[in-house]
């Protein structure tokens, strides 16, 4: 049996001004905490947020035993408040703690921590056209001990933050040849801490040369679009939407699927399936209609003005017409109330 929440509040902080701040930066008034101990989930509470104290010799801070999830609270055209997608996003949590040896988390724990945590901290929930509460459910090992083996104790926690746009304007991307993301066998389909980590360096020399983020290529032959930085990857080409399979080196992305979904339902031709940096030059240079975009919780749809396939520079289509901005905006309805929730996306609170 998962414990009950128990419920502290504390009116400390009002809502600022938090749409002039870079993403992430203020967490809202609350947080959510579980510990596991014993083999077991308990004193799960809703406090106000505050830091927290850890040996040094916790594992979390050695070995990389942390996996997280990145959700969104969206308030609806009639001022109710909705978190998008919890079933989705639990199965994949699930599925990295299994991956990363942690212990699982009960379906109603997970869902209760996140809506009451979002109950208590409604105010934060952005009422603008683009803003949101980005919500960070994450697990780390807190053992202390330096010998390696999995934790015996963890943290299951919650915390939130109000969220606009992530990426401001269309993006130039390079396709990465030198570095990888993920290997087959490896942790790409995980939502772990290592994964983002490990991409800081290939980004930033990215970043040196004027480029916003990378497109990651497959382990063995460097040629395979695999996903960029923080987002999937998606290509739309002569009108069909195509993006990587899920074949274990990428991450299940919920917005991925959502805007597969909704293309699908608008009779537009989708293909899961590999695709090389060569078929999307050849696309570029043949002067066909390209658009490139990211699909992320954060990001939502990152449209890709220009990218780098060795060493050349091609520009993708980011016309208004753009069919990524035709499907952004019918997941929008969907999340705001406009367009019916024919799959129970939205769980209102
Ligand atoms: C998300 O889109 O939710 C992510 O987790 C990506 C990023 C903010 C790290």
């Amino acid at each position: 049996m998962e414990p009950v929440i128990s419920i502290t509040t504390q009116a400390e902080r009002k809502v600022t001004d938090t749409k002039s701040l870079p993403f992430g930066k203020i967490p809202t008034e609350h947080m959510f905490v579980a510990e596991y101990a014993g083999g077991k989930w308990q004193n799960a509470q809703v406090v106000p947020f505050h830091d927290l104290t850890l040996s040094p010799l916790a594992m979390c801070l050695h070995y990389g035993q942390t996996v997280f999830e990145g959700m969104k609270a969206f308030m609806m055209n009639d001022g109710k408040i909705n978190v998008f997608r919890i079933d989705k996003h639990y199965e994949r949590f699930s599925k990295s703690l299994r991956r990363m040896c942690m212990p699982h988390v009960p379906k109603n724990l997970f869902s209760d921590a996140i809506t009451s945590l979002v109950k208590v901290d409604s105010d934060w929930v952005p009422s603008d056209e683009e803003g949101s509460l980005y919500i960070r459910p994450f697990m780390i090992a807190t053992e202390p001990r330096i010998g390696i083996k999995e934790s015996d104790n963890y943290l299951f926690m919650v915390v939130c933050s109000p969220a606009f746009q992530y990426y401001s304007e269309p993006l130039r991307v390079r396709v990465e040849t030198d570095y990888v993301r993920a290997a087959e066998g490896g942790t790409g389909d995980t939502k772990c801490g290592g994964n983002y980590g490990g991409a800081f360096f290939p980004t930033h020399k990215a970043k040196e040369d004027g480029y916003d983020q990378v497109l990651w290529t497959d382990s063995v032959h460097h040629e395979y679009i695999e996903e960029s930085g923080t987002m999937n990857a998606m290509f739309v080409i002569d009108g069909i939407l195509i993006t990587p399979a899920l074949t274990g080196t990428i991450l299940d992305g919920v917005t991925r699927n959502s805007l597969l979904t909704v293309a699908r339902e608008k009779g537009i031709a989708v293909e899961e399936r590999r695709i090389s940096r060569h078929e999307l030059a050849e696309a570029l240079e043949d002067g066909k209609r390209v658009e490139a975009f990211g699909a992320g919780t954060a990001a939502v749809v990152a449209p890709i003005k220009t990218i780098a396939i060795h060493h050349k520079e091609y520009n993708c289509y980011i016309g208004e017409d753009a069919l990524m901005y035709q499907l952004k905006k019918h997941l929008f309805d969907i999340r705001k109330g406009n367009t019916p929730d024919v799959h129970g996306w939205n769980t209102i609170i």
